[in-house]
């Protein structure tokens, strides 16, 4: 075919329908179960909220922005992802001068150029929260488990916490300045691309892929040796909460990397990820820390926030694995016995549907290939019209999923079909 949807962009179609409803669902309502309201912004930004946030020597902002010159010569981004576009409305429509912290969760597509592969795609959906105006490990503590509860819903199983703190501003550049002192003694056997990030962007090195920098870092220097002591009390009472949690819930897993450092410049203190079983990019379900700097760069009033966001296919794709069908919604099929009961089919059909059941009219085949299709399309129940049910001002019920017998029911009782339906659920 002459047109394909584009490298890294996937379409999502009826048949998944439920399962991306679902998931969405769940997040949002756990999200509100913890007092968070959602936000929307736009997908489009001004580039510099990303170039100054996230960081101009990140992979993100170097490689992976989908920015173009608008018609009006505005330089414009595709967002890669929404923190940064969360704490620009937060500024903007003045919710510093509310009762914080504000605690906000937002649902939509991300691009990202990214090289695609399992679980790495160029649009992608995220569902995140920010919580925003307040500096206690509290609220670190608050994000992670509110994480937690949504893995824990979807049932993704051996998800475990890596977690760890960058210490603050300060803490950072000293801790940058001794990584760069370690790897300039193996400056020549790094791979072109780290030697670039040696120079730039020395933290970057403990995320690379190359096997070699991989190898090297294991001896590297770690981030809690160089953090100032107010991060470390941070940072130890946010294990103390997640150590409470281990002990009331056995399936939750934390462990502390020293080496934990993600791909954006924002984050100081704590940093975090939920990664499951599968391996690769896949295997990351969700990832976020604490951002103090962000709001002040961009403008606003010093303000603390901490936050994640979790890739949607990435838990769709892990809830195809344990075969959390997306089951079909669909209630009925209308088989019609002959055509000139179409038009009774068509009345029914609008009763149905007015009664908020979901209704198909079978298309014109023989009685066996309607009840194929009515098999096909998952259909609940299918009720059949023919003669005898036209006569008798009766319906006849055939139950899909189950060996029960069919059954007639009397004068279109919607309360008595609608009381099947949920029997077969
Ligand atoms: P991030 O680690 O860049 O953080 O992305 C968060 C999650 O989005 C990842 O863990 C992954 O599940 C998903 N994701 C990222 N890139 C892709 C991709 N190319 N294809 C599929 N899924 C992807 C952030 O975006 C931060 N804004 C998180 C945050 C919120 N920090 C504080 N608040």
């Amino acid at each position: 075919m002459e047109y394909k949807a584009q490298r890294g962009t996937i379409d999502i179609l009826p048949k998944d329908e439920n399962l991306w409803n679902y998931v969405q669902a769940q997040c949002f309502s756990i999200a509100k179960s913890f007092g968070y309201g959602y936000v929307e912004t736009p997908i489009f930004e001004d580039s510099k909220i990303f170039e100054r946030t996230v960081g101009e020597d990140t992979d993100i902002v170097e490689k992976e922005m989908y920015t173009f010159t608008d018609k009006g010569g505005d330089n414009i981004s595709l967002r890669p992802e929404n923190t940064a576009g969360v704490c620009r409305a937060f500024i903007e429509n003045g919710l510093h001068n509310e009762t914080l912290p504000a605690r906000l969760f937002y649902y939509g597509p991300m691009f990202r150029y990214e090289r695609p592969q399992s679980g790495r795609y160029r649009q992608f959906h995220q569902f995140g929260i920010e919580c925003i105006g307040d500096s206690s490990f509290d609220n670190d503590f608050e994000v992670i488990k509110l994480a937690w509860n949504i893995i824990k819903r979807f049932k993704i199983p051996n998800t475990k916490l890596n977690i760890n703190s960058l210490g603050n501003k300060e803490d950072r550049e000293l801790y940058s300045s001794k990584l760069k002192e370690y790897f300039s003694k193996y400056l020549n056997d790094l791979p072109k691309v780290d030697k670039l990030r040696f120079d730039r962007a020395p933290l970057r090195l403990l995320d690379s892929k190359e096997e070699i920098t991989i190898k090297i870092s294991q001896d590297a220097p770690k981030t809690l040796d160089y953090i100032s002591n107010e991060s470390k009390i941070h940072h130890e009472n946010v294990i103390h909460n997640l150590e409470e949690l281990s002990k009331s819930d056995e399936d939750f897993k934390f462990r502390i990397n020293d080496k934990l450092v993600r791909g954006l410049d924002y984050y100081n203190k704590t940093v975090f990820e939920y990664v499951s079983d599968s391996s690769g990019p896949q295997g990351v379900l969700l990832g976020g820390g604490r951002y103090d700097p962000l709001i002040k760069i961009l403008g606003g009033p010093d303000t603390p926030a901490v936050g994640f966001a979790m890739g949607i296919e990435r838990i769709v794709n892990e809830l195809k694995k344990v075969d959390i069908k997306s089951k079909s919604d669909l209630d009925i099929v209308i088989v019609v016995l002959d055509d000139n009961f179409r038009i009774n089919a068509e009345r029914l059909s609008d009763l149905l549907r007015n009664n908020q059941l979901k209704t198909i009219i079978a298309p014109r085949r023989s009685m066996k290939g309607q009840l194929r299709f009515a098999n096909n399309m998952n259909s609940k129940i299918s009720i059949i019209l023919g003669q005898d049910e036209i006569n008798n001002d009766l319906l006849t019920i055939k139950f899909l999923n189950s060996k029960k017998d069919q059954i007639q029911i009397k004068n279109n009782d919607v309360g008595k079909i609608k009381s099947l339906i949920i029997s077969e659920v």
